[in-house]
């Protein structure tokens, strides 16, 4: 429900600090929050945008363990990569704080401590996997085994991968913990946990009741944890890394990092605005907005809040929570463990100064009602076909002929005929639908409005041909130039949200003195006589090598992940050697070796065998060139009945290897050997 508010508070997901943030988290969470939070200051609201690194949780322990690193070290060399990035994206925090902070600590040991002092906690006794060779519990992730229904060996604890069901580490068969590989036992531990059963109804009623405008993406995720019921869940865990939980004889226990994260909204707050933040939270003409991705729905629809409504003390609820759903990329799940990505940091270093570039590409392909898919093809037709072509050649036109008949300075105008008024009016009605989208969370329909400006500008030159009309009718020229050059204007302010170094390099050139949302529109935003810089281009091609050498990274890491995630078929079922002796393997030396006609996996092959030339057909046409292969020597099955390939009577087999990505090496002897040499 829409109230009157004074003043918004923008939270943005705390990324895990275990790895650099990619594109998926960009298009999801950090890209939207900034165009929001811009827009809204443009417009001159009080926002607070607030950002942070989550640095507990038990994958951030296992990476340290795997390095053989400390946590610690691990989330303060990924805590400064992903700050540092960010902002060099211009992702325009208010404060980029982290939950090692010894404020965060305070802050949420404070929550819990007040949440246990008031009963609003249940303890439970359960028995949980343990492994005692590390002297840990273990996270249902972080045990292995085999799945009690597809017989599947590396199911998880939590899930298993080749049938997709939901197990608990109880389930699997012959536990194992994937740390240490020791067999898991079970060990009695008492944890705290939130009754969320106790804030169903109200929670029902605020979701369901009072925020019909939300996304149904979100809307939906919620209404099926509620109908399923809500149950108690634990807000602690027995590990060494984290919060400890504040209270008695709960040592070697930390807060659950859900528990802390969202509380680290509040932390980063008070870091900036000691003296303020209360009202941030607790006014309620605040409104405050998460900017989530899909799987963080649950912790910041259902568990926060009712963490925040347990604690009481006038904690407003958030206003809205407008999630994304997911990013792929070239058709495939953006994974960190299997390097699929495109990592911010590595992005800025192989595009530097294209900042905007994928700021408006991932704005545009944004996953906002379904998953979307990333590629590098688009990237670059965005790039060329749409910032250069469309936005960079219009205002470059319109400069240059200011430049050309005016000497650069922005021309008195004559009276506006219908043709200025109608562009005037279609930039204004643009606007409107940029705002308008901004301000129900639809970044993408609202890039696209702000492109419908420079499509007008464009149209309106296309239509008044100032170079043509210059041979007549300077003042005329005039008027067009002074209209055009409003439209730049516009777009340095439209823009700005989403473009942000294009709307400074644009204001700097033009001499645009302020960017006013409001201001955007008029007829004369940028007053005739101000004198304009010697124009560039905004945007420059991208050119097909970069796009080349970007996908040739991402083959190279789809082949090393074939190569890791190799297994070797199980062994074959035993035959007896005379069966084995039968096969008659030889030694042969290629003569020729060709293309076999209109059959692209086949090579025609002539052999010296030692008795005579043998012909034999082969499908390895994809991984030779015919030339390689010719004075190689080659194992191949020499008594196998003749058979006919294409036309062909190949007599025999050669013997090739399979890779794990599927090519094929072809077998041969480790020194020369005479040709016919049996193989034994
Ligand atoms: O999913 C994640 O990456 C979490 N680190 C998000 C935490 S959001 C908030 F609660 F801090
Ligand atoms: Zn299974």
């Amino acid at each position: 429900m829409q109230k009157n508010f004074k003043r918004t508070l923008i939270t943005t997901a705390l990324p895990y600090a275990n790895g650099p943030v990619h594109i998926g988290h960009l298009a999801g969470v950090y890209i939207p929050a900034d165009i929001y939070a811009r827009y809204l200051r443009s417009r001159g609201d009080e926002v607070v945008m607030i950002g942070g690194s989550d640095e507990h949780g038990v994958p951030i322990t296992i990476k340290a363990r795997k390095e053989g690193v400390t946590p610690q070290d691990i989330v303060d060399c990924y805590h400064a990569i992903i700050r540092d990035s960010m902002k060099e994206l211009g992702i325009s925090f208010d404060v980029y704080s982290r939950t090692t902070s010894e404020l965060h600590r305070q802050t949420a040991s404070e929550f819990f401590r007040r949440l246990y002092d008031n009963d609003q906690f249940e303890k439970q006794t359960s028995m949980q996997p343990y492994d005692e060779q590390a002297g840990q519990f273990l996270a249902d992730r972080y045990v292995t085994g085999t799945c009690p229904h597809c017989g599947h060996d590396g199911a998880y604890g939590d899930q298993c991968e080749a049938c997709g069901t939901s197990l608990n580490a109880t389930d699997l068969i012959n536990p194992r913990s994937s740390l240490t590989d020791a067999p898991v036992t079970m060990r009695e531990t008492s944890h705290w946990y939130l009754p969320l059963n106790r804030w169903e109804d109200a929670l029902r009623h605020w979701i369901l009741d009072e925020h019909t405008e939300w996304k149904t993406n979100v809307a939906g995720q919620c209404k099926s944890w509620l109908d399923a019921g809500l149950q108690p869940r634990a807000v602690s865990r027995d590990l060494d890394w984290g919060v400890p939980v504040p209270v008695e004889g709960a040592d070697g226990k930390v807060l659950y990092v859900w528990f802390d994260a969202p509380i680290g909204y509040i932390s980063n707050t008070k870091e900036i605005l000691p003296d303020s933040w209360e009202k941030w939270w607790k006014d309620p003409e605040t409104r405050i907005i998460n900017f989530i991705g899909k799987d963080n729905i649950v912790f910041h629809c259902i568990v926060f809040p009712a963490m925040l409504m347990a604690y009481g003390d006038g904690f407003q609820l958030p206003d809205n929570v407008p999630a994304n759903e997911f990013l792929n990329l070239e058709g495939d799940k953006i994974s960190t463990s299997r390097n699929w990505a495109v990592w911010l940091h590595e992005y800025l270093r192989d595009f530097p100064g294209k900042q905007d570039v994928l700021r408006y590409v991932l704005t545009a392909t944004a996953p906002e009602t379904k998953d979307n898919d990333f590629t590098w093809a688009d990237f670059q037709a965005r790039n060329n076909n749409e910032l250069v072509a469309i936005l960079g050649n219009f205002v470059n036109r319109a400069m240059m002929l200011t430049h050309k008949y005016f000497n650069g300075i922005v021309p008195e105008p004559g009276e506006f005929t219908e043709v200025d008024r109608q562009m005037f009016a279609d930039v204004r009605s643009a606007i409107k639908s940029v705002s308008e989208s901004i301000d129900t969370f639809h970044f993408r329909e609202a890039l696209r409005c702000a492109m419908d400006i420079a499509r007008t500008g464009n149209k309106y030159l296309q239509e008044t041909e100032p170079w043509k009309v210059a041979k007549t009718d300077m003042p005329r020229v005039a008027t067009v130039l002074y209209c055009a050059l409003q439209v730049c204007a516009d777009i340095a302010v439209v823009f700005e949200p989403f473009l942000p170094f294009m709307a400074e390099d644009l204001s700097k050139m033009l001499h645009l003195e302020s960017r006013d949302w409001e201001a955007a529109g008029s007829e004369n935003l940028l007053p005739a006589g101000t004198t304009l810089e010697q124009p560039h281009l905004l945007f420059e091609k991208i050119d097909d090598a970069a796009i080349d050498a970007q996908l040739q990274r991402l083959q190279r890491i789809k082949e090393e992940n074939k190569v890791n995630s190799f297994k070797a078929q199980p062994q074959a079922p035993d035959v007896d050697f005379d069966t084995f002796a039968r096969s008659d393997l030889r030694v042969g030396t290629v003569l020729e070796c060709e293309k076999v006609p209109k059959a692209d996996r086949l090579l025609r092959f002539l052999i010296d065998d030692g008795l005579q030339k043998r012909t034999i057909v082969s499908g390895i046409a994809k991984y030779y060139k015919p030339e390689e292969l010719i004075g190689k020597q080659v194992c191949f099955i020499a008594n196998l009945p003749p058979r006919k390939l294409k036309g062909i009577i190949s007599q025999g087999m050669i013997l090739s290897a399979e890779n794990a990505d599927g090519s094929l090496v072809v077998i041969g002897p480790s020194a020369p050997v005479v040709p016919g040499a049996q193989v034994k």
